[in-house]
């Protein structure tokens, strides 16, 4: 039996495409192996976002490369430089683009047999997903991803994604229906609606929040959430549901990215920080205490200090529970690109730290003023830390507690009392 081993960079959208590659690989006889050197092929899924994230996937592939196997490049860095990459890697055999895994399979079969070395980028801007088995072979793993839109239209300035991953599509609504029965029937509790933008997710007259409500009236799913969401499309509506019906999880990732008008307006994000404002007071009324998390790019062109003292008011103004923050990268191909990167890499990096601490401060603040408090989490995963077993679970808002309790069982939702903090996670007590 032929073995291939994987990894992956980038978002969670490309860590469910390499589970959706898997399963097709797994499928044609192909079995998983979790090292490199044990491997007949080895699949990279990539990212393209930042430079930092090209380089090291560079890196990567170079020191894997080492091995035997046939190595295979797949994502948004295979789409972004095609067969660039051959002169980048060497003894790399095949790339693929994100919306050409269907023909991933057989692409690797033929350079297993003696075929040449291959790049398959072709973007039709339609090609839809076939998932009928990502969940089956993994059972067990209590929280999974599933896709529900492909691709991204909005063209941020600054963003080379909407050119890699094409317009969007959504997936049609009984596909997905029956994947979540796959993935509950599985023994999947918590599963994670994915796309660069949900919000947008339009398919036969059905549009988001009327997906989410047809997933919990007709699955048996324990929990619900969904990422990433674009504040242009945001619809209270779903913060509603969340009210009514406590299987949504009361999260949203909502990104902000910058703080000042005449930068967002640069950016090309549709929405000023009022607008941005406005969403989270009116999403707080109706869940007050919903959790929120949020991206951030510091640096972009032209940026002053006074921009940047904007977005830190956005911070201490919305309380989020955790930031994603970047340091802006221009992206060839981009509408910024063309713009002047004329923030200084120092000044990027200072304002960085200064955004990091406090997004930690306020964090900490959150997670404090809970303390004592009875949660519910979702127990997903056995951890290590020190000398001492713990497991790990998850609570609704998206906190991570660890409990030290030994006979639970993985997927297991439990209630505990939220006794202390560590790094930024709770410690748990089972009540
Ligand atoms: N679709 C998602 C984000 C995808 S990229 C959304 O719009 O929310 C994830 C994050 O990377 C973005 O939110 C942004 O903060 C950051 N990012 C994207 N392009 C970037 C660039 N050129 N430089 C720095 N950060 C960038
Ligand atoms: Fe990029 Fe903007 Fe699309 Fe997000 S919404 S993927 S930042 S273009
Ligand atoms: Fe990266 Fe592509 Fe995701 S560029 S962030 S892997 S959509």
């Amino acid at each position: 039996m032929m073995k291939a081993y994987y990894e992956s960079f980038g978002c969670q959208m490309n860590a469910f495409d390499t589970e959706v590659i898997e399963s097709m690989m797994t499928a044609s006889g192909f079995e998983t192996v979790q090292s490199a050197e044990m491997a007949d092929v080895i699949i990279v899924n990539t990212c393209s976002v930042r430079e930092n994230a090209e380089q090291r996937a560079i890196g990567r592939l170079n020191d894997l490369s080492r091995n035997k196997a046939v190595l295979v490049v797949c994502g948004c860095m295979a789409q972004r430089m095609g067969d660039s990459l051959f002169d980048k890697v060497s003894g790399l055999s095949l790339i693929v683009g994100p919306d050409n895994y269907l023909e991933l399979v057989s692409a690797v079969i033929s350079i297993i047999e003696g075929g040449e070395k291959n790049v398959i980028t072709g973007q039709d801007g339609k090609a839809a997903y076939r998932l009928g088995s990502t969940g089956s072979e993994k059972g067990g793993r209590v929280s999974r991803f599933l896709s529900i839109t492909r691709g991204c239209e909005n063209f941020c300035s600054y963003c080379i994604v909407p050119y890699l991953r094409g317009a969007v599509r959504s997936r049609d609504i009984a596909q997905i229906l029956r994947e979540v029965k796959i993935l509950t029937a599985a023994g999947t509790e918590e599963i994670t609606l994915l796309g660069q933008n949900v919000m947008a997710y339009n398919r036969d007259g059905v549009d988001f929040a009327g997906l989410i409500r047809h997933i919990l009236e007709n699955s048996d799913i324990r929990r619900l959430r969904f990422l990433t969401t674009h504040p242009r499309d945001v619809n209270t509506q779903i913060f509603q549901i969340m009210k009514e019906d406590p299987r949504l999880c009361p999260h949203i990732h909502l990104p902000f990215q910058a703080g000042s008008n005449r930068i967002l307006s640069m950016m090309g994000r549709g929405y000023t920080r009022e607008h941005y404002l406005d969403i989270i007071s009116e999403a707080r009324e109706i869940m007050p205490d919903l959790a929120i998390s949020t991206d951030i790019i510091v640096g972009f062109p032209s940026e002053t200090d006074s921009d940047f003292e904007e977005t830190l008011d956005i911070i201490r103004k919305c309380r989020f529970d955790s930031a994603f923050t970047f340091k802006y990268s221009p992206r060839e191909g981009t509408e910024a690109y063309k713009m002047d990167d004329d923030v200084s890499s120092e000044l990027k990096k200072e304002r960085l730290k200064r955004l990091n601490s406090l997004v930690q401060k306020i964090r900490k603040d959150i997670l404090e003023s809970r303390i004592g408090l009875i949660d519910e989490i979702l127990l997903d995963a056995r951890v290590k830390k020190g000398e001492n077993l713990f497991w790990k679970g998850r609570t609704p808002h998206f906190r991570n507690v660890l409990v030290s309790s030994d006979d639970l069982n993985q997927g297991e939702i439990l209630r505990v009392s939220l006794s202390g903090i560590r790094n930024f996670t709770y410690l748990g007590e089972v009540v």
